[in-house]
């Protein structure tokens, strides 16, 4: 079985922290080039010289681009196309979970910017990646989703929303695309320890939820390396417009 991707072209966007930063270094351990895509030029060199330092890990390219600005978005994938000529896996990860708010008290700046990261993202990058995937010969997609797109939780309309509208996106690019060689899935993590989840949810709260995943424990960014670098790899081939749950469903 082949699940090497050493030499793929791979895009990691929220690449700075939390689950991008451990997806982009993992998918570089593997010896996948990757490029990373941050919004803050800093964050993203650094991670480039931090990853290049590694001994055998992929080439890295840094490029820039707040995910919901369609300019920018469209200008780092020509960038990519321009050093590498492909892309074969987009590991659309970056996304943004704001503090719980009730629907009520929601403020409708907060809404539109949850979806404008989450959702308009999502259409952003595939809308300007997969052209390249196809021209190439086909390619993956990864969308980084999460259950609460599944299933609701008090205070998280918003975040709810935009990823149960990232779970549809990836149904229905499969319908389209995958003719064209286009594989996606969305791949939802259950909590996990990464400065995002801390800055919106408290200790008491983790503590319940670890208590029902599996060795009583939440996620680690890590933790789901394994499955996303199997997905990038032509051994998953047969799976697409499908969602994967890593944690217990009914947690
Ligand atoms: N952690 C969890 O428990 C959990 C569970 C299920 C799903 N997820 C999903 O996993 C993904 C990563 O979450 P995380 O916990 O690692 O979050 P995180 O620590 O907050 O990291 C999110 C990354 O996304 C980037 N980002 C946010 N908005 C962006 C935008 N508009 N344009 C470009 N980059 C943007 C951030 O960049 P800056 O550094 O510039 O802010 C950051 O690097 C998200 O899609 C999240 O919804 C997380």
């Amino acid at each position: 079985m082949d699940i090497s991707i050493s030499g793929k072209v791979v895009l990691v966007t929220g690449a700075g922290r939390g689950i991008g930063r451990s997806l982009a270094v993992g998918l570089a351990a593997e010896g996948a080039r990757t490029a990373i895509m941050t919004r803050n030029a800093d964050q993203g060199d650094r991670l480039a010289e931090e990853i290049g330092r590694s001994p055998g890990a992929g080439p890295v390219l840094p490029v820039v681009a707040d995910v919901g600005d369609e300019g920018a978005v469209a200008e780092a994938v020509r960038r990519i196309d321009r050093q590498w000529g492909r892309i074969d896996a987009l590991v659309h990860n970056a996304g943004w979970m704001p503090p719980a708010s009730p629907v009520l008290d929601t403020d409708v700046t907060r809404l539109r910017g949850v979806l404008d990261t989450n959702l308009v993202g999502s259409f952003l990058l595939t809308k300007h990646v997969a052209p390249v995937m196809i021209r190439g010969g086909g390619g993956r997609i990864v969308y980084i989703s999460s259950m609460i797109g599944v299933q609701a939780n008090q205070g998280l309309a918003a975040y709810g929303a935009s990823k149960a509208g990232l779970n549809i996106l990836n149904n229905v690019v499969h319908r389209e695309l995958a003719n064209q060689g286009i594989r996606t899935v969305a791949l939802a993590p259950g909590l996990t320890d990464t400065p995002g989840m801390r800055a919106s949810v408290g200790e008491e709260y983790i503590t319940t939820v670890a208590a029902s995943y599996p060795g009583g424990r939440i996620g680690r960014p890590e933790d789901i390396l394994a499955l996303t670098v199997f997905l990038c790899s032509d051994a998953a081939q047969h799976i697409s417009g499908t969602l994967i749950p890593v944690r217990p469903v009914t947690g």
